[in-house]
């Protein structure tokens, strides 16, 4: 099946060469409910899509392209554990973990909830140790520090969270990601840490990642420097699905967290592979997180998709991609704890939607997933603002707006937000050259020098962006915001008839990297590669100290 072939679709085509030139600058003046009309709410957050480049119609016609495609019936296959992972055979079912009503969730004729509710007990009871002191490092001291091992959605989703939640950090507790497989990273890591009070969690899903095999490898060489190889339990815990590469690596499977091929890898912090979120944060907000996550889930699956901020906001991302031809969305948190969400954003759509090929194993011919991109305001302000201020392409931005910030003692909160309003603000409305005109006359400018300077002044405007506003950043928020971006990414993938929850892309690197990596070897022949390759292998083997 193709969307293009569909009617509604279609429908959206025409409507399109009708609108492409609407003003959204005309249109807010023409109609003072725009707000309203284009404003929907999932409890405290608050989501305005009026700065769009929609009518009525459009959200009527986006919404009828969703219906076309049987978006309910897919969300209802998703939440009931079908296999919706169809190249792999799978259940999607990161909305089992943070289901917080209990109810069952059947996947082979077994319900899951019993198993996902006994390792959050094991984590619950695990963070009471550390905590207390109960569990502590070799040679009696408390554990201090956390360092998670671990790479993609075994890193991205925790470090994220751990980041935006530092307020609630516990206190005397610190967190540390260790992910690339660059030296540079462990190291700099351990130089502040001591093996004594230090623990381990070597997060893998398959636990045959390289990188976290081998960063795990050295933590332990680094560990063995101070403890012995039986003190390696009390330091060395594993989040996984592969129990017997868990032994094999010499983790004490007695202190392994599990997890199921059901949750994929970039849908995971919500699992076990939350275990630093709730080491960092405690499990209470652990479950605040699970908690916000679950009262998204609950819109997304019960709200009419008019009122639904998942669907509409996946609707728009195909509206710019597939009728503006637009190839990147940015995402720019006004929250400097949030830095890293762009990052998560990036591996959750890019790694979901980044395909060619449909659920059929055709080859597609229309666009699918953007480039996800973005850094914190108001620093993407003074660094890449300009090309989507006036540059030749069509970005669409959401804009995180936090109201309150953790810290008010220093009271920049203001200034903060009225950027991120100016931002989208000055997006929507531009600047025509009458104004720029008036502006420069009034700034003494005249004659020659005036039009020369005229045209770079002018914004064209007419640039999309949606802001996502709440009161403040607690768990719950955060586990709404994280959630709402994983069912808008599903959305797409609905409409664009793509598998969401496989990642085969990844898979050729990793291959060839393993046959290279003996090629580096001085004194080995070098297998067969292109001319580049082969070359460049032997001038790294030249170079190397
Ligand atoms: O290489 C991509 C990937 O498979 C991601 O999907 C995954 O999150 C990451 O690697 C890490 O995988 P694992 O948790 O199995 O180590």
């Amino acid at each position: 099946m193709t969307p293009l072939n569909i009617p509604e679709w279609q429908s959206l085509e025409r409507h399109y060469s009708d609108i492409k030139y609407l003003s959204m600058r005309e249109e807010f003046a023409l109609d003072s409910g725009r707000f309203n009309r284009f404003t929907v709410r999932c409890e405290d957050l608050l989501l305005d899509y009026s700065k769009n480049r929609i009518t009525k119609e459009t959200m009527q016609k986006l919404v009828a392209l969703a219906n076309s495609v049987d978006m309910s019936g897919w969300i209802e296959r998703m939440f009931s554990g079908e296999a919706i992972n169809n190249t792999e055979g799978r259940a999607v079912l990161h909305t089992a973990l943070r289901n917080r009503s209990n109810t069952p969730v059947m996947v082979d004729g077994e319900d899951v909830m019993p198993a996902v509710n006994a390792v959050l007990e094991q984590m619950k009871k695990f963070c009471n140790q550390i905590h207390s002191g109960e569990w502590s490092g070799f040679s009696g001291k408390k554990i201090t520090d956390i360092v998670n091992i671990g790479i993609g959605g075994s890193d991205l989703g925790p470090a994220m969270i751990c980041d935006a939640l530092e307020p609630y950090g516990v206190e005397g507790m610190g967190v540390h990601f260790v992910s690339n497989v660059d030296g540079t990273d462990l190291s700099t890591a351990l130089e502040k840490l001591d093996p004594e009070t230090t623990l381990f969690v070597v997060a893998s899903k398959t636990f045959t990642t390289q990188e976290t095999l081998t960063n795990a490898e050295s933590a332990r060489a680094w560990f063995l420097k101070s403890g012995s190889q039986q003190d390696v339990a009390k330091h060395f815990v594993a989040v996984s699905t592969n129990a017997a590469a868990v032994a094999e690596f010499g983790i004490d499977t007695d202190n392994m967290f599990e997890i199921w091929d059901w949750v994929g890898g970039r849908y995971s912090l919500w699992s076990a592979i939350g275990l630093p979120i709730a080491l960092y944060v405690g499990m209470e907000n652990f479950e605040r997180l699970l908690d916000g996550a679950h009262t998204m889930d609950n819109h997304f699956r019960n709200k009419p998709f008019k009122e639904n901020i998942p669907v509409i906001m996946g609707l728009l991302g195909v509206w710019y991609v597939n009728f503006f031809g637009s190839q990147t969305q940015a995402i720019v948190p006004y929250d400097h704890s949030l830095a890293r969400f762009p990052n998560h954003m990036q591996q959750l759509d890019m790694e979901s939607n980044g395909k060619v090929t449909n659920r059929d194993g055709k080859r597609i011919s229309y666009k699918t997933g953007p480039v996800i991109w973005g850094t914190p305001g108001t620093n993407g302000q003074h660094a890449y603002f300009q090309l989507i201020h006036q540059g030749t392409q069509l970005i669409p931005v959401d804009f995180v707006l936090p109201v309150n910030s953790h810290y008010p003692e220093v009271d920049h909160q203001s200034i903060l937000l009225a950027n991120g309003l100016a931002q989208s603000e000055a997006l929507m409305k531009g600047k025509n050259a009458e104004e720029v005109r008036a502006e420069l006359v009034k700034e003494g400018f005249e004659g020659e020098a005036l039009e020369a300077l005229l045209p770079h002044k002018v914004f064209t405007g007419n640039r999309p962006s949606n802001t996502l506003l709440f009161a403040r950043l607690s768990p719950e928020m955060l586990g709404k915001l994280v959630a709402l971006y994983e069912h808008k990414v599903f959305v797409q993938g609905i409409i664009w008839n793509i598998n969401s929850f496989d990642q085969w892309g990844v898979e050729l690197g990793k291959q060839l990297a393993k046959a290279i990596l003996p090629d580096l070897k001085d004194d080995s022949e070098i297998s067969i590669h292109d001319s580049s390759t082969t070359s460049l292998i032997k001038l790294i083997r030249e170079l190397r100290l």
